[in-house]
């Protein structure tokens, strides 16, 4: 069964074809980074009429490389939310288009869910019941796992996502967008111990996450380390990114194991563009390994955005019989908690 998985959710105009839910045949993604790299995020008027410009080449040549026509089609998904309406708009409409001109099944995704069984395009994947952190831009969600279309949210963040934190802090540094990456680098040649960032970590069993305060602190000591730059050299910019990159990860890590611990379950999966950091992985998987519990991640493309896992996701919901007809939209905020339960 090969699926057509349309993502515009942001600002990469990303398809895929994958084969019964888990072979990859082809995955293009096309990056705006230098559209919006000059303004420090994402600008959403600019990223939709990028995706207008990509997505008929995109889909065409994740088809080409898949060695496909659109006649081989079984089923086209495309993300439907959460993320910027006018992003979206521009993947649904073409994928509704493509749908009723070749009688293709029609599949609404929410973004979240590709995110979380994206570790299904590995060759490794995990048994449910699993525990799944997805960290990325828009979200910083925890989820209980325990089938195809069976996520039970845990806890998610009150205010900033991580990745939307390392973009801020990389903008207040004049790293430039995206950030996590350019703070990763940066980061690994700085001291993780040389400034004591707050960590969030809220009330005792909590599973929610909060980086504003850590964000804002940032802003805060890098203003003032301005101020004395030239006479202080002891503290570098490497430094500030190591020490909000360590506290970022005592967060994610500390939030895990809580997860862990009130789920019972005994993998982990983590998914979305900060799961790429390898900061949090060696921790992640070091703290995770002393428990006796096995973690899993997606290779770094397939944790950013891609249609591949958009792809998957349509391939179980399609096998449950589930279409969305014409009149579809698009969901700026799309609470994982309203997709529709899949049977086991
Ligand atoms: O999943 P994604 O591609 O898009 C969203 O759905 O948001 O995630 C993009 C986010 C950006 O905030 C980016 O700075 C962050 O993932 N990111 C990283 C790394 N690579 C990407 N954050 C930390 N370390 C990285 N290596
Ligand atoms: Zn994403």
């Amino acid at each position: 069964m090969n699926i057509l998985g349309i993502d515009t959710s942001c600002d990469d105009t990303s398809a895929a074809i994958v084969a019964d839910g888990k072979k990859l045949l082809s995955n293009v993604v096309n990056t705006q980074i230098e559209v919006h790299h000059p303004y420090g995020g994402v600008v959403p008027e600019l990223a939709s009429r990028e995706h207008i410009r990509n997505i008929v080449p995109v889909v065409a040549e994740a088809l080409s490389r898949a060695k496909r026509g659109f006649k081989d089609l079984d089923g086209i998904a495309v993300t439907v939310g959460p993320g910027l309406i006018g992003s979206l708009l521009v993947g649904l409409y073409y994928g509704k288009a493509l749908a009723y001109v070749h009688q293709t099944p029609l599949v609404a995704i929410n973004h979240l869910e590709g995110h979380i069984l994206s570790i299904f395009l590995e060759e490794d994947t995990p048994s449910f019941p699993f525990v799944a952190l997805t960290v990325s831009g828009g979200h910083t969600s925890l989820y209980h796992v325990s089938g195809f279309g069976r996520y039970e949210p845990l806890g998610q963040t009150l205010d900033d996502a991580a990745g939307e934190a390392f973009d801020k802090v990389a903008k207040i540094l004049g790293l430039g967008y995206p950030g996590g990456v350019a703070i990763e680098k940066l980061a690994c040649s700085g001291s993780r111990d040389k400034i004591d960032f707050p960590r969030a970590t809220l009330s005792r069993d909590s599973l929610d996450f909060s980086f504003s305060g850590l964000k804002t602190a940032v802003a805060l000591y890098v203003e003032k380390w301005r101020e004395v730059e030239g006479v202080h050299h002891d503290v570098e910019m490497a430094d500030i990114a190591a020490s909000f990159q360590e506290a970022v990860i005592d967060i994610l890590v500390l939030k895990v194991m809580r997860a862990v611990d009130k789920t019972g379950a005994e993998s982990i999966v983590v998914a979305g563009g900060v799961a790429c950091n390898r900061g949090l992985r060696d921790r992640l998987t070091t703290c995770a390994a002393e428990r006796g519990l096995a973690v899993y991640y997606p290779r770094p493309q397939f944790c950013t955005d891609n249609g591949a896992m958009i792809a998957v996701a349509g391939y179980h919901r399609i096998l449950h019989g589930e279409r969305a007809d014409l009149d579809t939209d698009v969901r700026s905020r799309f609470p994982i908690a309203d997709l529709p339960l899949l049977a086991p």
